[in-house]
């Protein structure tokens, strides 16, 4: 019905980071990045328009929105109700089947899918670029989980003129001929995290000094990696992930004061995959913001990977992942 729109989305991992942003407010990046969305961890949102509420009313996982996500989630809805001229109020029902806050992506999953389902429900017109946009201004990793498989954010221009700007950064997939990664995701900790990626990212470009000497080689990780992907080596896309990954940690450990997600059981399995690339497989790393670490290497040997994260880290719980689909619409 006219009015009421139910999306699906899953979350992604970026294989080529995005850390910093040159405008906050329009949620502009200071870099291209790179990801992988998966086929797991779905987040469900239904966006119905209430003509009669005086404020939107939000849950997530059958719980109110309080703090800083029902302000977000608000604000997102504000722009949606700018943008189509339409002042109703929401009813917002989100349900997120990744660990809240633990470095896993929620905030991309949850947006694209508020992003698709409050479009659809005030009626915005637009394809999946200008959705992608859309998506960015919740949270700028959403802007990739519009679409499925591998996926580039253009970090765009900052300018004076905004639309010029905001229409500048959008995500659009990348073909990946050949490549059959699966991702063993080691969740050493679903806690929630000690500094939101939000400041993480905005203490890191304000004060750590390896940020510029980052991000100059985060752009050359790009051209890499898009080369990467096009000839189909899994073993470079790897590595040139966990490259990117770890030196993005290193700015922030160089931040001050530090921001460290790393954990011991963090550090435990990244000795687990040195080992296994001693034995031969082409498992790399990446890390966000957060403990947790994603394994990316070949579908054929992900039970073997995940066995040896897991008895490595017998306190954490691991998940596979394959190359997943992008947001769409469902009959709720
Ligand atoms: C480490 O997209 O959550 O996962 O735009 O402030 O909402 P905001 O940040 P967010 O940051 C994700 C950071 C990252 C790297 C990545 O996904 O590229």
């Amino acid at each position: 019905a006219a009015g009421d729109a139910t999306a699906v989305a899953h979350p992604n991992i970026a294989l080529i980071k995005y850390w910093g942003k040159s405008d906050e407010r329009l949620v502009l990046p200071r870099t291209d990045s790179l990801s992988m969305t998966l086929d797991i961890f779905p987040t469900t949102t239904r966006v119905r328009l209430d003509p009669h509420a005086g404020e939107d009313s939000v849950t997530l996982g059958g719980r109110p929105a309080t703090g800083e996500a029902a302000r977000r989630i608000t604000a997102f809805l504000d722009l949606v109700r700018e943008r189509s001229g339409r002042g109703e109020r929401a009813v917002v029902d989100s349900e997120n089947t990744v660990p809240t806050g633990a470095g896993l992506a929620s905030s991309a999953s949850g947006f694209a899918a508020l992003a698709l389902a409050a479009a659809a429900a005030y009626g915005l017109e637009g394809d999946a670029r200008a959705l992608s946009r859309l998506a960015r201004r919740g949270s700028g990793s959403a802007s990739r989980s519009v679409f499925g498989g591998f996926v580039l954010w253009h970090a765009g221009q900052a300018s004076a003129d905004e639309e010029q700007a905001d229409s500048s950064s959008y995500a659009e997939p990348v073909a990946a001929p050949g490549v059959d990664p699966a991702l063993v995701i080691a969740v050493v900790n679903a806690g929630p995290k000690a500094v939101s990626s939000r400041e993480a990212m905005r203490r890191t470009v304000d004060t750590s000094p390896l940020y510029e000497p980052w991000a100059a080689s985060s752009r050359a990780d790009l051209v890499e990696m898009r080369a990467a992907l096009g000839r189909g080596d899994l073993a470079a896309v790897g590595e040139i992930a966990e490259r990117n990954a770890l030196g993005m940690h290193a700015t922030m450990l160089a931040a001050r004061p530090a921001v460290r997600y790393m954990a011991p059981a963090s550090l435990t399995v990244l000795d687990a995959v040195l080992q296994l690339r001693q034995e031969g497989v082409a498992a790399y790393v990446t890390m966000d913001a957060g403990p947790n670490v994603k394994v990316l290497c070949p579908r054929a040997q992900a039970q073997r990977v995940a066995r040896a994260v897991a008895e490595a880290a017998p306190d954490s719980a691991v998940h596979i992942a394959a190359p997943g689909p992008g947001a769409r619409l469902t009959d709720g």
